[in-house]
C-alpha cells in the first residue's frame, strides 16, 4: 500500500474553500476530527450520524469557530432503506445542487470473535453498516458527485480487512469488502476524471471503536484520530486529483 500524504504535505489553509463534504460517523473518532479539519479548511459540511447529541455538538464547535455553517443528517445506517438514501440525495440536490467529497467513517463492530460465535443479527448489521450503507450512498449520491467539477470519495479502511487475521469475523470481511468495491467504482468511472474514489487504513486511533477490540490496550499508547487528519485532507481535496482505485 503507498504512503500518504507525501512526508513534507502541508495543506493549505483553504485548501476545501467552497466544496460541500458530506461525512458519516461525523459525531466521533475519526468523523468528528474529520469533519472539524475539512470544516476548518473552508468546506461546508454535512454532518451524518445516528446520535444527535454528538452531531449537534460538532456543529457547535464548528459554529463557535466561525467555520462556514455545517449541516446535520441523522441517520442510523443499520436500519436505513433505499428511500432514505435517496431522500439525503434530495435533501443535498435541494440544498447545495452538487457533492464535492463523501468520507465514510461510520463503522459498526463489536468484537473480534471467532467465525462460529458471530450472532447473524450481528453479521446483518455489520454487512448493512460497514458496506451497503457506503455502497447505497456512494450509488445515490452519484449524480451529485459528477456534478462536481472536482469530487472524491474516500472509504475508510482497516488492515483488518487487508490481512486475514483468526478472530477478524465480519468487521474483517466488511472491510475487505468495501475495498474491492471502491476498487471495482473507480474502474467503471475512469472515465471521469472529475471523481476519484480511494480508501484508506489511518492504522491505530484512540477512539470507541478502538476500545472494543482492544479493552486492555492503555488509551495513551494509540495515537489520537487527529494523527489521521492530513492524509483525509490531501484525498478529498485538490492535491489528490488524478489519483483514483488507489488503497492508502
Ligand atoms: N480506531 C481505529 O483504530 C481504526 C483503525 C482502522 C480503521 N478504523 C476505521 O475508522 C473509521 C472511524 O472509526 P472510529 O475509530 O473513529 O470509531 P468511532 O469513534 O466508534 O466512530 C464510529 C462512528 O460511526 C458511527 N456509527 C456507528 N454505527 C452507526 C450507524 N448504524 N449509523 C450511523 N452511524 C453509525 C458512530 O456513531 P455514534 O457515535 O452515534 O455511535 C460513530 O460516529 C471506521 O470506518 C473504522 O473502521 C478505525
Amino acid at each position: 500500500m503507498a504512503a500518504i500524504p507525501p512526508a513534507d504535505y502541508v495543506p493549505s489553509p483553504q485548501l476545501l474553500a467552497g466544496r460541500h463534504i458530506l461525512i458519516t460517523g461525523a459525531g466521533d473518532g475519526l468523523g468528528r476530527a474529520a469533519a472539524l479539519a475539512c470544516a476548518a479548511h473552508g468546506a461546508t459540511v454535512i454532518l451524518l450520524g445516528r446520535t444527535v447529541r454528538k452531531l449537534e455538538a460538532v456543529y457547535d464547535e464548528i459554529e463557535r469557530a466561525g467555520y462556514p455553517q455545517p449541516a446535520i443528517y441523522p441517520l442510523h445506517l443499520g436500519g436505513a432503506s433505499w428511500k432514505d438514501y435517496a431522500d439525503l440525495a434530495d435533501a443535498i440536490e435541494r440544498e447545495f445542487g452538487r457533492l464535492d467529497g463523501l468520507l465514510h467513517c461510520a463503522a459498526h463492530f463489536k468484537a473480534f470473535m471467532p467465525m462460529t460465535d458471530i450472532d447473524p443479527q450481528e453479521w446483518i448489521e455489520t454487512l448493512q453498516v460497514n458496506l451497503t450503507a457506503p455502497f447505497a450512498l456512494t450509488r445515490q449520491l452519484l449524480p451529485l458527485l459528477q456534478a462536481s467539477a472536482d469530487a472524491a470519495v474516500v472509504f475508510v479502511a482497516d488492515r483488518h480487512g487487508r490481512k486475514a487475521h483468526a478472530y477478524d469475523g465480519i468487521y474483517g470481511i466488511s472491510k475487505a469488502a468495501v475495498e474491492q468495491m471502491m476498487r471495482i467504482w473507480a474502474q467503471e468511472l475512469d472515465s471521469h476524471p472529475q471523481l476519484r474514489l480511494n480508501s484508506f487504513d489511518p492504522g491505530p486511533l484512540r477512539t470507541a471503536l478502538r476500545l472494543k477490540g482492544y479493552p486492555g490496550e492503555k488509551p495513551t499508547q494509540v495515537p489520537p484520530p487527529e494523527t489521521a487528519v492530513p492524509a483525509l485532507l490531501w484525498l478529498l481535496g485538490p492535491d489528490s486529483r488524478g489519483i483514483s482505485g488507489r488503497a492508502f
